[in-house]
């Protein structure tokens, strides 16, 4: 297992180009199934995540190439129906995959998605709206089967949840559906909209993205296409933070700053400048951040729970109380404990986390438990006096390319063993 060895302290100075959204990737890498003929995805990332989802789509008999951030794939006869468990388990999101591949095969079959990080991750949601597009589910044996007898027949779906990965796996599902599908209450998420706007453009009738009803016209073909993924609002929030535990001041590219409100405003709360440009933010620093007012996890545009804990390290050395309340997953909160290491002072009951600033946090050695957790563990460390070491990195190359070059560029002293 790798590690991440970072002395804390230097100021972050500088510009730092934000990769494309791993979570708009994934569902367009399942999208391309769809399609006939090639797809050109660009601004890709380079992410364990992504690989995985490469390793499904050649698994079931795709042609993939992934080069400089570009992803191609050239779908001519699918060879299998099945994601195999070591596919499933190395990335959950793999549960999208299911409704792509039903429409496509008229069969998938998949593992139960096993335990999870962040607490139970129930997929009941997946399971029920494929059901109603008309596919048969049979579950043994830690398998679940979908089966349509013919093509999956379009329908009104309600989520009781707005969950983005359900929202995705439906539009997938019913895109090539005979008839109609509507949605209510779907998920606004950005990567939704890009999902749809990538279908869209291989020749989807897809209406309705970013608000809470989402209207599909089944159509018969979908034809691969170019097209470039958004960049990624929980990359940049990153970037943000580590600029702000270390008083810096720098200048994102390839953002799109409409998607960060909500982060935003909790950033200018805590006494930093951010200017916003078409594609670009800068962000300075107070000589001592402040306190915020509760932040509330929510569903988009409110505060990102991905955002979650990268937000609380920054608080971590804010001065006074602040109090982030996670209302997403039951149990995102593992990665405390952790923070709690460098000198973070921090109390955790239930979904709520009460945050006592301190003036800096100290070195220590700590373990990633997930993907956003370790990015905070990142950002308590690049404040932290002394040489702190991050173990368990996987989890954060999961969802950031070149996190310690990046932050390096910035002034950071940080490198990979
Ligand atoms: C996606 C994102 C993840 C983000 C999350 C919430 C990807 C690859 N991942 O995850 O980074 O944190 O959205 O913004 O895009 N739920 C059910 N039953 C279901 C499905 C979900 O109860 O069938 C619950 C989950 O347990 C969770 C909540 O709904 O409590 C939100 O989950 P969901 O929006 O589905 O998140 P993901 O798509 O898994």
């Amino acid at each position: 297992m790798s590690k991440l060895i970072i002395s804390g302290q230097n100021r972050l100075f500088g510009k730092v180009s934000v990769h494309g959204a791993k979570n708009s990737a994934l569902p367009i890498l399942a999208a391309t199934l769809l399609c006939d003929g090639t797809s050109v995805i660009h601004n890709c990332p380079n992410l364990l995540d992504v690989n995985a989802a490469i390793n499904i789509l050649k698994h079931i008999g795709c042609n993939c190439t992934f080069e400089n951030n570009t992803v191609t794939v050239a779908v001519n006869k699918l060879c299998c129906n099945q994601i195999p468990s070591c596919l499933m388990l190395k990335m959950r999101s793999s549960i999208i995959f299911s409704g792509a591949i039903l429409a496509r095969c008229g069969k998938v079959t998949i593992s139960a998605p096993g335990g999870c990080e962040l607490g139970p991750r129930p997929i009941d949601l997946h399971i029920d709206a494929l059901k109603r597009l008309g596919a048969d589910v049979t579950e043994k044996h830690g398998f679940i089967e979908f089966n349509a007898k013919q093509r999956l027949v379009g329908t009104e779906i309600n989520l009781s949840f707005a969950s983005v990965g359900a929202t995705e796996n439906i539009i997938l599902a019913a895109a090539t559906a005979n008839g109609k599908t509507v949605i209510h209450n779907a998920a606004k998420e950005p990567e939704i909209q890009d999902l749809i706007n990538f279908l869209n453009k291989c020749g989807a009738q897809i209406f309705g993205g970013g608000t809470d009803t989402i209207t599909i016209y089944g159509v018969e073909r979908l034809y691969g296409c170019v097209y470039t993924v958004i960049p990624d609002r929980i990359v940049a929030t990153t970037y943000m933070a580590a600029a702000a535990v270390t008083g810096g001041e720098i200048m994102l590219k390839n953002v799109n700053p409409s998607h960060l409100k909500a982060i935003n405003s909790v950033f200018e709360e805590s006494g930093c400048t951010v200017e916003c440009n078409e594609n670009s933010i800068y962000i300075k620093a107070p000589v001592r951040l402040s306190r915020v007012s509760t932040i509330r996890t929510t569903i988009y545009p409110g505060f990102p729970t991905d955002a979650g804990p990268l937000v609380l390290a920054m608080l971590s050395v804010s001065n006074g109380t602040s109090v982030v309340v996670e209302n997403i997953f039951e149990n995102r909160f593992r990665y405390v404990d952790e923070l709690k290491r460098l000198g973070a002072k921090i109390r955790v009951e239930g979904r709520v986390a009460i945050i006592d600033g301190v003036d800096m946090l100290s070195a220590a050695t700590c373990k990633c438990t997930d993907l956003r957790g370790g990015a905070a563990l990142v950002i308590a460390a690049l404040n932290a006096k002394g040489k702190s070491v991050i173990g368990d990195i996987e989890h954060i190359k999961r969802g950031y390319e070149n996190i310690d070059y990046n932050l390096s560029l910035l002034g950071a002293d940080i490198k990979e063993i």
